[in-house]
This record gives structure tokens, C-alpha cells and sequence, in this order.
């Protein structure tokens, strides 16, 4: 193991014990199959979701909105890594480059390195259609992420308190764009009846964005004199948040995210019914200590380790591993219980 491998283990591992676990994957455990019948090279990683075709089921999440030479570089090298690993990436929120015309080169950049990737434009649920369709011009986007943060507003001082009809504008940005449309959440997950009102307007799918990994109000709680301490623990935990949004009446594409760091991790994620799954902090971390290489060298290792499992488990596809059967324990079994979800 080399050193900087040793170094991001590090980072996993404080990750994952520097707190308590809190996206609820330990409570899913594989029932292992003695007979798979498969080899590792049987193994496909490409999906799709509605009509975006990805070589892989995981993708670059959403960072660095803000522009300014920092977010130039990080999105040129989140860009190099998403074209030379065949990665979807999304960029952080794009509002700024609209109002700042000069900001825009920091977004631009992703498509200029990656010609012929998938990519996802990003704004927050208070953009108009106007704006959606300037965001996605920007960067030639594949698809477009809505985020939606409402904890975080609050707990920054100068966050909005407004929150009023997002649900109709979201409407009117499906509506007027050529584009899969994805709705996403930041940290704190969604519940089932969140998703059915999301699906009931068009959009394509729904990144649950859940609780366990980037904690937002406990950066913005970092920066308050009188903090909100009571969000630092508030949210559904991804892997409830999964389920939820996989039991959801009418049925729509779901992302999992919210602290998957590993391949072990993802592929809970995705035999919980997602169709894909978003990684930010993690990447960010090992990007901007290790760099581009070390970068895609994580994320090769993820995909075979990926691939082994789900050899492991006889699931030859990823619609197969969504149907791999798991055992739910602990706090998320009494949680589904409670909701009915079973
Ligand atoms: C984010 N995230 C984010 N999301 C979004 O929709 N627009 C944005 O501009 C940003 N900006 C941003 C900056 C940084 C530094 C981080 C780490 C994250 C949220 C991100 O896409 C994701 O939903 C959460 O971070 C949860 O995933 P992880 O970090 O636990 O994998």
C-alpha cells in the first residue's frame, strides 16, 4: 500500500469513527450466496437513469458553488477525474456565475475538460426557468440538479427564511427545460411523502442527499454565536432516506448520498433501491490532500471492489444488485416499522 493510500485509509477511517455512524448502514447487512454462479468478469457497472446513460453508479456530487480562483481549479480537477474514470459529475451551485458574468469561466471548465462527459448544472429551488436554462447552457449540462437546503438557510444567520412555493417553481423549471431534472437534498435525506410530491411534477429523479456524512448545520453552527446546535442532529439518515424514496408511490429514479465512503458502503446504498450514488466530502477530502491521481486511483479501486462484491452476491448488473436481499436491523428496522415501510 503506498502512502498516500495509507493516508486517504486515514481519512476513511476517521470518517467513520471520528463520530458515531449516523447513515444507518451498519443496520444493512448482504445475506451471503455460496452459489453465485458469476465471475468477476461477468460484472456490469453501467446503468441508467431515465434517459442519462452512466458507465458507472457513482458519481461526483455537488461542490464548491461560490466561484473565484478556488472553485476554478477544484472544478478542473473534479473534471479531469470525472473524464479519465468515466464518472457523471455534478458542480456546486451555479446562482453566483449568473448574477457575476465574470464567474463563469470557473464552471465552464468542467465542459472544456470533459467534452464528452455527463455533467449536472446546479442551483437552488428559489431559480427561475430563465436561470435553469443559463445554467445548463454554461456548462453543456446533461441534466440539472434543484438543490434543496431549507436547514441549512436557517441555520446560517443570513440564510433565506422564505421557502414558500419551491415545489411550483421546481414545476416550472421541469417544464421548461430538454433535460432530466434531479431534486436533491444536501445532508438532512427525504421521506417518502417528499419524494411523491417531487415525482408528481415531472422530475426525473430525487437524490435523497442524507443524513451521515457533510453535516451543514454543523458548519454553519461552527460560524454563529448562538448556535442552533439542535440541527446538528437532525435529518433521516441515507439509508432510511433510500427507502423511503424506494417505497414511494409513484415510482421515480433515486440517488443515494449522504457519507458513502466506500464500495461496501455503495453497494448498500444501491441493493436498498438506489439507481446511482453521489459522493462529495469524500472526494473533496482525498482531491485536495492527494490530488487528481491519487483521486482516480480511490475510484478505480472503488469500482473493482464493487465489481467483487457483487460478484460476491450474484448480482451480474446494478438492477440486479438492487434486488439483492438484505437484512435491516437495529434503529432502521424499528424506524421502517414505525412507517409502515416493510
Ligand atoms: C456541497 N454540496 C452542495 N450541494 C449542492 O446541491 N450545491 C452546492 O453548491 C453544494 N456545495 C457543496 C460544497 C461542499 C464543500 C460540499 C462538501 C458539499 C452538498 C453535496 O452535494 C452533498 O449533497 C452533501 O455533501 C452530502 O454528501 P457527502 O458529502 O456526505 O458525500
Amino acid at each position: 500500500m503506498s502512502r498516500s493510500e495509507r493516508k486517504w485509509d486515514h481519512i476513511r477511517f476517521a470518517l467513520e469513527n471520528g463520530q458515531e455512524r449516523r447513515s444507518a448502514l451498519d443496520d444493512i447487512q448482504f445475506i451471503h450466496q455460496s452459489l453465485p454462479n458469476l465471475n468477476v468478469s461477468d460484472i456490469r457497472l453501467d446503468h441508467s437513469i431515465g434517459e442519462l446513460s452512466l458507465s458507472s453508479p457513482i458519481f461526483i456530487n455537488a461542490m464548491t458553488g461560490g466561484g473565484g480562483e478556488k472553485t476554478f481549479r477544484i472544478n478542473k480537477e473534479l473534471a479531469i477525474v470525472a473524464r479519465n474514470t468515466g464518472l457523471a459529475m455534478a458542480v456546486g451551485s451555479q446562482m453566483s456565475a449568473l448574477k457575476e458574468k465574470n464567474e463563469r469561466y470557473t464552471y465552464e471548465v468542467v465542459r472544456k475538460e470533459n467534452p464528452n462527459g455527463v455533467l449536472i448544472a446546479n442551483l437552488g429551488s428559489e431559480a427561475t426557468p430563465d436561470d435553469a436554462k443559463m445554467a445548463i447552457q454554461m456548462i453543456e449540462a446533461n441534466a440539472l440538479q434543484i438543490h434543496l437546503n431549507v436547514i441549512q438557510e436557517l441555520t446560517m444567520p443570513e440564510g433565506d427564511r422564505e421557502f414558500s412555493g419551491a415545489l411550483r417553481r421546481i414545476e416550472s423549471i421541469v417544464q421548461a427545460v430538454n433535460i432530466p431534472v434531479i431534486v436533491k437534498e444536501v445532508g438532512f435525506g427525504m421521506c417518502k411523502e417528499t419524494v411523491e410530491l417531487i415525482s408528481s411534477i415531472g422530475v426525473t429523479a430525487v437524490d435523497v442527499g442524507g443524513f451521515g456524512g457533510t453535516n451543514f448545520a454543523e458548519i454553519e453552527n461552527k460560524r454563529r454565536e448562538k448556535s442552533l446546535s439542535f440541527f446538528n442532529q437532525w435529518g433521516i439518515p441515507s439509508a432510511i432516506s433510500i427507502i423511503e424514496a424506494a417505497y414511494a408511490s409513484n415510482r421515480i429514479a433515486v440517488i443515494g448520498s449522504g457519507g458513502f465512503i466506500s464500495a461496501f458502503d455503495m453497494a448498500k446504498g444501491l441493493a436498498l433501491g438506489a439507481d446511482a450514488i453521489g459522493v462529495a466530502g469524500y472526494f473533496l477530502r482525498i482531491l485536495i490532500e492527494f490530488g487528481v491521481e491519487a483521486l482516480q486511483a480511490e475510484i478505480n479501486t472503488v469500482h473493482k471492489e464493487l465489481s467483487v462484491i457483487m460478484t460476491a452476491l450474484g448480482a451480474r448488473t446494478i438492477s440486479d444488485l438492487k434486488r439483492a436481499p438484505v437484512i435491516i436491523s437495529g434503529a432502521t428496522h424499528h424506524w421502517l416499522d414505525q412507517r409502515g415501510i416493510n
